[in-house]
């Protein structure tokens, strides 16, 4: 991933040119319809130089232009202080449609100011259109009649906005890199506990939990294509294909938000450790450990006796438990070879109550190094 420092910090990109162009053409087309003539548009500076640039060129109709200078952010966090640095004459407020473009629209701080400086100055009307609107950072009530694109609480840099003034001209958007979350595949036979831990270390470490029986669940409830695909296999009692598995870990892994993955039941075979890894691969990712958690056979077959006992799971005849056990063995165990090579296997003692496994596995977490992306 072709990442850039700007002073002490590391962005990614984020949203690219082409991105941009289109929303500002289609902000441009929408004012020209929704406004009265002529138009004076007050550009914010500095963050709005671009856009404004860019949007004038797509702007087919009569326009004046008019500059505002504010200031309110610090570093990347608002001040909650706007200090208006350049004023706009009434006369060319005063009786005016105006259309006020703004880069960004975080908080409505600065929105808030904009609008009662103006509102003075008696405009005809007076609408907002921005080009970048944070919908979850916005705490003012005033209706934003134009938004070029919706994104999440992220701080950005680039096309005009900066970080500290640096970054304006970049001519794409980049985002602050967020620090890495662990990537991880907890491992072992069926009862060592794995699901039962993985439910608590999601939770303290804030981590996403893939199972691959919840996630065939979950498509055969919602009747996605891939849940009816892999319906067919489970009703005939057969194993789901790799590939119906593979995909609905690719669905998951794809989401640009989602870090810090717990695998649960895959990969199962070497063949999906491989492909495990190039998937991660193609997002800039990688799996940084294997954590087996390790339970001697007798144990685990009284364990999956009293699952039985309880939940009903067709665990409860020792012939059944045993042939599941042997399947683990041939097929799944290879994949510990697989991650010693790499020098990411991690052992743990599974027997002890289940908040001791659980410190030990935290412990084991936390000695972990973590791969720079
Ligand atoms: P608000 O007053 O919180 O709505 O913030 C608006 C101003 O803060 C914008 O005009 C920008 O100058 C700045 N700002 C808000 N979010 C960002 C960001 O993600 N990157 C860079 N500047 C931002
Ligand atoms: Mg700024």
């Amino acid at each position: 991933m072709k990442e850039i420092q700007l002073h002490d910090k590391k962005f990614v990109p984020y949203i690219s040119k082409e991105q941009i162009a289109h929303a500002v053409k289609k902000l441009a087309r929408e004012i020209a319809d929704n406004t009265k003539e002529p138009v004076v548009f007050v550009v914010v500076l500095k963050g709005s130089y671009i856009f404004a640039a860019d949007l004038a060129k797509h702007y087919n109709k009569e326009a004046v232009f008019e500059f505002y200078r504010l200031k309110s952010y610090e570093g990347t966090e608002t001040t909650g202080k706007v200090e208006i640095l350049i004023d706009i004459d009434t006369k060319f407020i005063k009786n005016k449609n105006v259309v006020v473009l703004e880069d960004i629209i975080d908080t409505g701080n600065t929105l808030e100011k904009i609008l009662e400086e103006l509102h003075k100055k008696q405009p005809a009307s007076l609408k907002i259109a921005t080009l970048f609107f944070k919908p979850d950072a916005y705490n003012k009530n005033y209706p934003i009649d134009f938004i070029g694109m919706k994104i999440p609480n992220k701080f950005i840099v680039g096309y005009g906005l900066d970080y500290d003034e640096i970054g304006r001209n970049l001519p794409e958007i980049y985002k602050l890199k967020e620090p890495r979350m662990i990537d991880f595949v907890l491992f072992g036979p069926p009862g060592a506990g794995k699901g039962t831990q993985a439910q608590i270390l999601k939770d303290k470490l804030g981590l996403t939990y893939i199972a691959t029986g919840d996630l065939f669940r979950h498509h055969i409830k919602n009747q996605t294509e891939l849940g009816k695909k892999a319906k067919t296999y489970i009703d005939r009692g057969d194993l789901v294909p790799d590939e119906i598995t593979i995909d609905m870990i690719k669905e998951i892994v794809a989401d640009p938000e989602a870090r810090g993955f717990i695998f649960d039941g895959f990969p199962r075979t070497v063949k999906q450790a491989e492909v495990l890894d190039e998937l991660m691969a193609e997002k800039g990712l990688i799996i940084d450990a294997l954590l087996s958690i390790n339970v001697p056979e007798e144990k685990l077959i009284k364990r999956l006796l009293e699952r039985g006992k309880t939940s009903g799971r067709s665990d409860d005849n020792e012939k059944t438990i045993k042939h599941r056990l042997d399947l683990y063995h041939s097929k799944t165990e290879p994949v510990k070879d697989y991650y010693k090579a790499q020098g990411k296997f991690h052992e743990i003692d599974g027997v002890g109550s289940i908040e001791e496994v659980n410190q030990r596995l935290l412990n084991v977490i936390s000695n972990i190094k973590l791969r720079d992306e």
